[in-house]
């Protein structure tokens, strides 16, 4: 068996975990060969590979980013994408991908599946925002990075009597902003679930001061205030559509500043969030994610994703990963409001 492995869409902490797990268990117990694919659907497209072995794979369990190189490559918005990918794998004689990424990656991977080609695919995203699994790797590890960040923050907050906004990642979905934001004791946290009232954050910050404490607002980029338009950082769109977020903590620094008279500040963590070594409860879920990936391989499971339930690691049809996003409940966020203010 010969079996292809790319990585595509923003990068994401235990990527290279997973295609460790993968190739490991793939020559050790299954004497599988690999080929590498680089930078996400654009290395089967234009046939850019790379070795992939048990040497390749050597140390990169605690590094970030991916051995493969990642893209936005959207195979579908190319003419004749999907038909050229597929004469490709079937001239290199691939009989298998793993495809390791978010809901555009695995869009993608699903349409091949459609075709007849033979996928697996692994959920990746640190803003745990894909259905049918109970977390994504990264996640775990942008949240520390959140935290700690939060932690710091709160010093100066205190030490300066300012309001100091934190604006995380988090497009659709505000998960990162729901945790971080709880495990740092965030005066208030916005998600792009729940459109905020400006005057209650007003409140929020009113509150927060009269308790001689400074607030600390954490945001995720893709929150709105209500009956506003999201902030973007331009006009541009990726090749799947996405606006570039960011500048949401920023707007909401001035309006909070003018309405309260306390100077505000805004930090906007951005790619750190994405970067680095994994936390420890990702390099397990990636290795395992990728372990469980291979045997998909050798049950033949097409058209299916390795996914976690409780703590079990499960198949599940690769389109129950796409077809709705995971976003925060109500009952979650109102969880986290009894900190508010
Ligand atoms: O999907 C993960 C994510 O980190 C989003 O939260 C964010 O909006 C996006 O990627 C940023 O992507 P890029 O690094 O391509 O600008």
């Amino acid at each position: 068996m010969r079996v292809g492995v790319l990585t595509g869409g923003g990068d994401c902490p235990g990527l290279n975990a997973v295609i460790r797990g993968v190739v490991r268990r793939g020559v050790q117990e299954y004497g599988y060969e690999f080929v590498g694919f680089r930078d996400g659907w654009k290395g089967p497209l234009e046939g850019l590979t790379m070795e992939l072995g048990i040497e390749q794979v050597r140390g990169i369990l605690p590094r970030g980013g991916t051995i493969l190189g990642s893209s936005r490559t959207n195979l579908v918005k190319i003419d004749g994408g999907i038909e050229r990918t597929e004469e490709n794998l079937r001239k290199m004689g691939i009989d298998a991908l793993v495809a390791i990424g978010g809901e555009d990656t695995l869009g993608v991977a699903t349409t091949l599946t459609e075709h007849g080609f033979h996928v697996i695919g692994v959920p990746k995203t640190i803003d745990n925002d894909l259905s049918a699994t109970d977390y994504t790797f990264g996640f775990d590890t942008a949240v520390q990075i959140a935290t700690e960040a939060i932690d710091r923050l709160h010093t100066t907050a205190e030490s300066h009597h300012r309001i100091l906004i934190c604006e995380v990642m988090g497009r659709h979905a505000g998960w990162i902003a729901l945790h971080s934001g709880m495990a740092g004791g965030a005066n208030a946290i916005l998600i792009p679930e729940v459109e905020f009232d400006l005057d209650e954050v007003v409140g929020w910050v009113e509150s927060r001061f009269k308790a001689s404490y400074a607030p600390i607002i954490v945001v995720a980029e893709g929150a709105l205030p209500k009956g506003g338009t999201l902030v973007t950082k331009d006009a541009t769109l990726d090749s799947f559509g996405h606006v570039k977020l960011s500048g949401i903590g920023e707007w909401l620094a001035q309006q909070v500043e003018e309405r309260t008279g306390y100077e505000a500040r805004t930090t906007v963590l951005g790619h750190i969030q994405r970067g680095g070594t994994p936390t420890s409860f990702d390099r397990v879920l990636a290795t395992r994610f990728g372990l469980n990936a291979i045997t998909a391989v050798k049950d033949e499971a097409w058209g299916t994703m390795v996914a976690l339930q409780g703590t079990d690691i499960v198949r599940v049809p690769l389109q129950a990963a796409t077809e709705k996003l995971k976003t925060v409940p109500i009952e979650r966020y109102n969880e986290a409001k009894s900190f508010f203010g």
